[in-house]
């Protein structure tokens, strides 16, 4: 792969929160790239890490988190900038403009007390040098781009009288006003029922076709990462332990944490005929890290002596990166 390709390339991202009890190593080794208008799904379950890696990029972690290593290039046509120790000037401009983000739930970037559209306007024009009226003509089209039906009235609308659905269109209308290269959506359907959810996934598919921005979707749910993901990275406490296309690691995952987690998911086609299965054990409480490797407790293939003693590294493993010590010998 070219290295112009590149958009975004995370080395060795570390971040902790300092607690009284100890310390939570949230994001703790992380390297990953998203390629120029790809969608990048990062999956894995509750509490590995997501979240924090994503907020990380934009430095949108609260305290007590902090970034304690690592480096967050963003390639822009113009050259290279680093975000890990960008000053605020740099990052205000990365944000919106080069790199969007969407949450969970809607509420959390939309202020209660202003309209839809006069919040399009304001994230228009801190991108835009335009004026109010154009700056107002370019939401109602945006409101109509990502689906709100009669979006010249819907403009004026305050965001309690939307439905969930309606106001996540609006919430990814605000986010593609600046045109940024690379939307971070974080669990972007899952506040909301299984009909809206796919009307939402279709939408962010056919938005990345017309802008060719390249998104970074986070998820629990592998189901929703197979139906719009290019690649796919599977994190488990704090670190990727698989990545690849989308295809290879859904088709025949190769870590047992991504296998485990494959046949834990009712949704896709091929466990369709087998019987679900959990994945034994829990996630250990983030204080009580394994030593080894952090997944052998719950590991089916676990060796002895070996996965409870060192720590695998990701590694290149065929067609794709895996960490895990079953693999070490192919490394290439
Ligand atoms: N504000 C916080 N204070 C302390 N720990 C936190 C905070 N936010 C997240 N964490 C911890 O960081 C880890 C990763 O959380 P998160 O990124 O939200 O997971 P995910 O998004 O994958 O569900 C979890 O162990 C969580 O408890
Ligand atoms: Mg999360």
């Amino acid at each position: 792969m070219p290295a112009d390709d590149v958009l975004l390339e995370i080395e060795d991202l570390r971040t902790h929160f300092l607690m009284d009890d100890g310390v939570v190593c949230a994001v703790d080794g992380v390297d990953l790239k998203v390629r120029k208008g790809e969608t990048l799904a990062i999956v894995g379950e509750s509490g590995c890490g997501k979240s924090v890696m994503a907020r990380s990029i934009l430095r949108l972690v609260d305290p007590p988190g902090q970034i304690e290593g690592g480096k967050i290039t963003l390639h822009r046509e113009s050259g290279p900038v680093e975000l890990v120790g960008a000053d605020t000037k740099l990052l205000r401009q990365v944000r919106w403009n080069d790199i969007a983000m969407v949450f969970q739930e809607p509420m959390a970037s939309l202020s209660l007390v202003h309209t839809i559209g006069s919040q399009i306007v304001e994230a228009v024009r801190l991108h835009d040098n335009v004026g109010k009226t154009e700056a107002r003509k370019r939401a109602i089209e945006m409101l109509d781009r990502v689906g709100i039906p009669m979006p010249h009235r819907r403009v004026d609308a305050y965001p309690f009288e939307l439905s969930g659905g309606m106001r996540q269109r609006a919430v990814i209308a605000m986010a593609l006003s600046c045109r940024p290269s690379l939307l971070i959506a974080d669990e972007p359907t899952t506040a909301l029922d299984v009909t809206t959810q796919a009307q939402i996934l279709e939408l962010l598919r056919d938005l990345q076709d017309e802008f060719g921005m390249a998104i970074m979707l986070i998820t629990h749910d592998l189901g929703v990462a197979a139906q719009v993901a290019d690649s796919m990275a599977v994190m488990y406490l704090g670190r990727v332990v698989e990545y690849g296309t989308a295809e290879q690691v859904l088709a025949a995952p190769r870590h047992p944490y991504a296998q485990a987690l494959l046949r834990s998911m009712p949704r896709l086609g091929r466990a369709r005929q087998r019987r679900l299965t959990a994945i034994k054990g829990m996630v250990p409480a983030p204080y009580a890290r394994p030593d080894g490797c952090f997944f052998h407790p719950r590991c089916d293939h676990v060796v002895a002596g070996r996965c409870d003693a060192v720590e695998p590294r990701l590694l290149q493993v065929g067609d794709r990166q895996v960490s895990c010590l079953l693999y070490e010998e192919e490394d290439v």
